[in-house]
């Protein structure tokens, strides 16, 4: 059990005497250690504190987690965010094995609701979060707030799922930045198909990170890994999560969905004293979900945005001249399925992959092979573009809302009659063959010969000349 910072009754009134706006603290929660009133929790390094706040002129009081050093307040975790207390005097600590929250009539207005462990006590670590972890065990760690965000991601915290619990962590906007309660904002990862983050409003898509292609997602072709600032996607049996960590200790990152519906990156800057906002979205009309419809896709350099995949033509001329694209495109060509051929597009924002099949393994001639082979596959590309490329997603269907780049996107190869790409005469090989020629030739030139073998065993798969 830990005693409080401040322990002498007579000292902390003196200190409060000298410096009225300073606060007592903690460095754990029991239960007899508990936040109440000005009380606050702090971190071990003064990275974090934790107490009660209230916000804006309203009678609603909340238990929160903020900077301890940046003096312009900001929240990253609330812990009654829907369930406020009417009245500061509100008493955060450990009952029996739980954190708990009770109002002025000792009555539980939250609790973080767990049936494990014994002489429970939490801590607030230097990255936020808040463990509540068994006395008896350090090392068992019973839950923790990063589990439980609100509208804040913070370095080294998970948006996600942990599919052993069916755990789902994402976030959620504040109401008005004077509400913290929840809004109609979320950001919310779908580990389904190739597993992408959608920003939702109610149940509304707003805006679309797009897959996880390796290096980036790939709505985001501005994400560059900075070596103090790494960004990881996880994808296996057991989870699929997103995070990024910051090795610098003394820089402050942390990513937010806005009461407005803005996905924001911000970063402290210490000379201004100010937030920072160095990337967002939705930032121009492309990121806005379904702009172009099926078989649209939208240029934001261009006007109108909107324009049809080669082989496609506009489904609703008259709207789509209003420039509404939102119908999309329709094939000029019905598909001959065995007899078919690929377009390939460059530097695109892959379609939405909730229902795409994926194999990281696969190569990307044998994706172009099996997409082939099954004619209700419409597109395929490689999972993952780090290392020239790896592995295998195919869509089956509709292709949705895909985004041109001028830079930073990537490869995508779209299903078309044969016809259609007659008159597109640019690459005498598939790109895939090229691919496959360049990062295997140099390793081993007698592949060069069983790829020959191969465009002759499977001309279908290549492009002609016609
Ligand atoms: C808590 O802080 C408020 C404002 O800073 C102050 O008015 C009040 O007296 C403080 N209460 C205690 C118990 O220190
Ligand atoms: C909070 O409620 C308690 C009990 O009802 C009361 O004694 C106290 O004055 C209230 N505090 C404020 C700030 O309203
Ligand atoms: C607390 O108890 C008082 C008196 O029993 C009651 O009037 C008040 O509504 C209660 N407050 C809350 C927040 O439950
Ligand atoms: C705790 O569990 C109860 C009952 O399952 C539920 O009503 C309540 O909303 C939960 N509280 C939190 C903070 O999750
Ligand atoms: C999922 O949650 C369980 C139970 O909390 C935990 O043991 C496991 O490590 C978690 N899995 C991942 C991948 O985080
Ligand atoms: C951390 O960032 C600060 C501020 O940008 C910089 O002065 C410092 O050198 C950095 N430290 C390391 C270890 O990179
Ligand atoms: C599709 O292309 C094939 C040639 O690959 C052609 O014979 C066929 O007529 C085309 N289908 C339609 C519906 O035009
Ligand atoms: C994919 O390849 C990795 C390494 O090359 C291997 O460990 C794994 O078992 C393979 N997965 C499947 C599904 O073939
Ligand atoms: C094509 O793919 C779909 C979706 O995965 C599948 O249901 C269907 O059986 C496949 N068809 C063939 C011929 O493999």
């Amino acid at each position: 059990m830990r005693s409080y910072r401040f322990s002498l009754l007579f000292f902390t009134s003196l200190v409060i005497f000298l410096f009225p706006t300073i606060s007592i603290s903690i460095d754990s929660l029991t239960a007899t250690n508990f936040v109440t009133g000005n009380q606050t929790l702090v971190s071990a390094g003064d990275v974090f504190e934790l107490g009660f706040f209230n916000s804006g002129d309203s009678d609603n009081w909340y238990v929160g987690i903020w900077y301890k050093n940046i003096p312009t307040r900001t929240y990253v975790w609330i812990a009654n965010r829907d369930s406020p207390l009417s009245n500061s005097s509100g008493v955060f600590k450990v009952v029996d094995q739980n954190i708990v929250l009770l109002d002025q009539n000792q009555s539980q207005v939250w609790s973080s609701n767990i049936t494990k462990g014994n002489n429970n006590v939490a801590e607030l670590w230097d990255s936020g979060n808040l463990v509540l972890r068994d006395a008896g065990d350090p090392n068992n760690y019973l839950w923790q707030s990063f589990d439980f965000p609100t509208d804040t991601l913070l370095p080294d915290m998970k948006l996600g799922w942990n599919l052993t619990t069916g755990l789902d962590r994402y976030l959620t906007s504040w109401r008005s930045l004077q509400d913290p309660s929840s809004g109609d904002f979320s950001f919310k990862l779908n580990y389904q198909g190739f597993p992408e983050i959608f920003l939702w409003n109610k149940q509304q898509i707003r805006y679309r990170s797009g897959p996880w292609n390796g290096l980036r997602f790939s709505g985001v072709p501005e994400m560059e890994p900075v070596d103090y600032l790494v960004f990881e996607f996880i994808a296996d049996q057991d989870e699929v999560s997103y995070s990024f960590s910051v090795s610098n200790n003394t820089l402050f990152y942390r990513l937010v969905v806005n009461d407005a519906g803005t996905l924001e990156r911000l970063t402290w800057i210490n000379d201004a004293k100010q937030w920072s906002r160095f990337w967002y979205a939705p930032e121009d009309q492309c990121d806005y979900y379904r702009q172009c419809g099926p078989y649209g896709i939208c240029d934001a350099n261009a006007s109108p945005v909107c324009k049809c995949l080669r082989g496609f033509t506009p489904k609703n001329l008259q709207a789509w001249n209003l420039r509404d694209g939102s119908d999309g495109c329709v094939r000029k060509t019905d598909l001959g399925c065995m007899s078919d051929k690929f377009l390939h597009l460059r530097n695109v924002k892959l379609p939405q992959s909730t229902t795409a099949f994926v194999d990281r393994n696969m190569s990307l001639v044998a994706c172009e092979d099996m997409c082939l082979r099954n004619c209700s596959c419409t597109a395929y590309a490689n999972a993952d573009i780090s290392n020239r490329g790896s592995g295998c997603v195919i869509w089956f269907g509709e292709l949705l809302d895909m985004k041109e780049y001028s830079s930073g996107g990537q490869d995508l190869f779209v299903r078309l009659n044969a016809s259609d790409l007659g008159k597109f005469k640019i690459f005498p090989f598939s790109f895939s063959y090229c691919l496959f020629f360049y990062s295997n030739y140099y390793q081993n030139e007698k592949n060069y010969n069983v790829l020959l073998g191969h465009s002759e065993i499977n001309p279908a798969i290549h492009l002609s000349y016609n």
